[in-house]
């Protein structure tokens, strides 16, 4: 049976991660290969109803293993519906966030711990990216831009989804640290990619590395 490849792209609120995604699918696609893009929370019916409770910064009162398992229940939709079908078919699979982004976030943001957070994954996910793309700029600049992004998103979009962006820099800083530590523990499965070398430069950099471990994949 054909199986593709599952790529996930991690990191801050504010890392570039989303436009890095947008270009890599765009070469993909202009490459000829079959590729589905998708999103955590989100990405599904399901998922986006998910994701606005998760989100919306209204919603002050949830309590951090309610809000880990939702977010579990909005991953293992998108397993089911999305991801799975698109690898059987042997496409490519883009996925922005996953479990690295719980293990960050719930387990050291929110200090429920990765033990709580790899037992959930292996209990109702069972499955793991082929390659992870970790950005990690400047934390201090990562910050700024989400926050900066966070004031005026309500203004133009309408949307409120600042319920992560708006907490304190201890937080993030927890997240960032857990982003490191699981980069150290991984250095097969997940690339860190330090610095702010410019949108063109990551850019460049995150096709040589695509392109190889692609290959890599395709002779194996
Ligand atoms: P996202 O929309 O990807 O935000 P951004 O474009 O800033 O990356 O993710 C929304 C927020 O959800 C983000 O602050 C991280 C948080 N999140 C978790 O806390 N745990 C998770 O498992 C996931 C997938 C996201």
């Amino acid at each position: 049976m054909p199986r593709g490849f599952f790529l996930t792209f991690e990191g801050l609120d504010g890392s570039g991660k989303s436009t890095q995604l947008r270009k890599l699918h765009e070469w993909l696609v202009r490459s000829g290969e079959d590729v589905v893009t998708t999103r955590q929370p989100g990405g599904t019916q399901l998922g986006d109803r998910i994701r606005s409770l998760l989100l919306d910064s209204r919603r002050t009162s949830l309590d951090p293993r309610a809000e880990l398992g939702l977010m579990f229940s909005d991953r293992a939709q998108v397993i089911a519906e999305v991801i799975r079908p698109a690898l059987d078919r042997g496409a490519i699979v883009l996925c922005d966030r996953y479990t690295d982004s719980t293990e960050a976030y719930q387990g050291a943001g929110r200090e429920l711990g990765s033990a709580r957070v790899l037992a959930l994954h292996h209990e109702l996910c069972g499955l793991d990216p082929d390659l992870t793309l970790l950005l990690l700029p400047d934390f201090d600049a990562s910050l700024a831009r989400a926050r900066h992004r966070n004031q005026s998103a309500v203004a133009v979009t309408g949307k409120d989804e600042n319920r992560f962006e708006s907490l304190d820099t201890a937080f993030f800083r927890r997240v960032y640290d857990q982003y490191r530590a699981i980069a150290q523990r991984e250095p097969l499965r997940v690339v860190a990619i330090e610095g702010d070398a410019g949108v063109e430069a990551v850019h460049r950099r995150i096709l040589s590395i695509v392109e190889e471990r692609l290959n890599q994949h395709r002779a194996s």
